[in-house]
């Protein structure tokens, strides 16, 4: 049988699975959620034997279960290592979801809930197209390994010690992730560069306690006025950021990248439509590609401090605090930049307040070069399944760990997403689309093919 045809045989079966594995709340960064991260990894091991493959196992680390699966029967052949996360973000606002983000229901040919474009459904695809091959020829073209994590949405903290300490049961030829997008729907997608990731933390302190803000008002420092000020001063007039030596290891933009950026079809009225802002903004000189997927960028995440209840109450708060984060590009260090962000804070902090400054977590971005055979065979297999032309983009989120398997591994990393940048990932809604599911399914089954020639 054709894996075309197995694939739209057990179609219905193949999504009901992955309902299932979307109904487990697997919130890496919630306490209350720590047992359903081990019911996650041994969801996915079992699902992984039924598709044929019998060496699973679950490791444990500091934090949550990394699944680690191979099948190693073509001696001759290359190895492929896919890899992907089961942890998913936080779900509030809960009262925003149409329906519970941990029941998922199939509307207009998408599947609904938490996960299922970021990573799960996509991560599934790959153990699906695995089964496809086995159920319908009894074996694979090429070795295949899985690396499974659940840390990936908290910056991936034990994962990276993980590879350092299996070289060689990691050791491949290609790093296979589905985790990122496709330019539109339908349009068959290689990404080759993501974003990296710096995230701080600023607590400013005034008062020792909140004040009568008529006795104090006019002769205190208000640490919310002044957090306020900090944060404006931290982009110029032309949308740059101000802090110095920022752009410093900035990697310049080709003409030619820039050429095929702007090739790519693109409307700004729609693209601000969509997300309901009357104008788009940013750093002056540079495109909307450019600014998002080739240009580091700086955004305040959140901001509290004071009296945030309902109505009125007259205080100068004694605190408040801001979460800052900067995505960076390929050559700018995440550690580096928090210690240039926390001299800069400490610099246009007035005397008069104390500032306390956190590095949360950091990730490197990640430009992966696109003449190599496993990307070259991804292209193919893309095509083959979507019957259309591969378009090449960059992506301005971040998955750390993607420098991490170029750094150490030492393989291409071909990043072949089947998610679209409207599913809501991270937000209430979240979705996916459940022929774009059975595309990539089909895709990495080529995809194995492809590179096995
Ligand atoms: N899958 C995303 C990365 C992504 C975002 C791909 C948008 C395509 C479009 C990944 O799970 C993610 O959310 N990464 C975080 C990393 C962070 C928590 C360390 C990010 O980019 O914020
Ligand atoms: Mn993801
Ligand atoms: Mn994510």
């Amino acid at each position: 049988m054709s894996q075309k045809k197995f694939i739209a045989e057990n179609k219905d079966r193949f999504i009901s699975e992955l309902a299932d594995l979307l109904r487990i709340p697997s919130i890496s960064t919630l306490a209350e959620n720590k047992t359903d991260m081990s019911r996650t990894a041994e969801f996915i091991k079992d699902r992984l034997h039924e598709a044929g493959i019998s060496d699973v196992t679950i490791y444990e680390t500091p934090g949550h279960p990394i699944v680690y699966a191979e099948w190693l029967k073509a001696p001759d052949k290359p190895t492929v290592l896919v890899y992907g996360h089961y942890d998913v973000q936080p779900v509030d606002p809960v009262e925003l979801w149409s329906t519970p983000p941990f029941e998922p229901v199939i509307k207009d040919g998408k599947i609904f809930a938490r996960g299922a474009t970021d990573d799960k459904g996509q991560m599934y695809m790959h153990i699906k197209s695995v089964e496809t091959w086995l159920k319908t020829t009894g074996t694979l073209p090429v070795n295949i390994k899985f690396l499974i994590e659940g840390e990936e949405e908290i910056g991936s903290p034990n994962l990276e010690p993980f590879i350092n300490a299996h070289k060689d049961l990691l050791k491949c030829d290609s790093v296979l992730i589905s985790d990122t997008s496709l330019f539109a729907p339908g349009v068959p997608t290689l990404t080759y560069g993501l974003r990296g990731l710096c995230y701080m933390e600023v607590e400013v302190t005034g008062p020792n306690r909140d004040l009568h803000s008529g006795t104090y008002g006019g002769a205190v420092p208000n640490p919310v006025n002044i957090l306020a000020q900090m944060i404006a001063k931290l982009h110029d007039k032309k949308g740059r950021v101000t802090i110095p030596g920022f752009y410093d290891d900035v990697v310049k933009l080709t003409k030619k990248e820039r050429e095929n950026f702007a090739k790519l079809p693109f409307s700004e009225k729609k693209y601000a439509a969509a997300i309901g802002v009357k104008q788009l903004q940013g750093e002056e000189g540079f495109s909307t590609f450019e600014r998002t997927w080739a240009r580091p960028t700086l955004d305040c995440n959140g901001i509290y401090g004071g009296f945030t209840g309902q109505g009125a109450k007259t205080i100068i708060p004694s605190k408040a605090t801001a979460k800052i984060s900067m995505r960076l590009v390929a050559n700018q260090s995440p550690k580096k930049t928090g210690k240039l962000f926390e001299k800069y804070i400490r610099e246009i902090a007035p005397k008069s307040v104390s500032i306390k400054v956190t590095d949360l977590h950091g990730g490197d971005a990640a430009l992966t070069p696109l003449d190599n055979k496993a990307s070259i065979a991804a292209s193919k297999a893309m095509e083959r399944a979507f019957g259309k032309k591969t378009v090449y983009m960059r992506e301005g989120g971040s998955i750390p760990i993607v420098a991490a398997f170029q750094r150490i591994l030492k393989a291409p990393t071909v990043l072949m997403g089947m998610g679209l940048n409207t599913e809501n990932l991270h937000s209430p809604n979240e979705h996916f689309n459940l022929n774009h599911f059975l595309l990539g399914i089909e895709s990495s089954a080529y995809f194995f093919d492809e590179f096995s020639k």
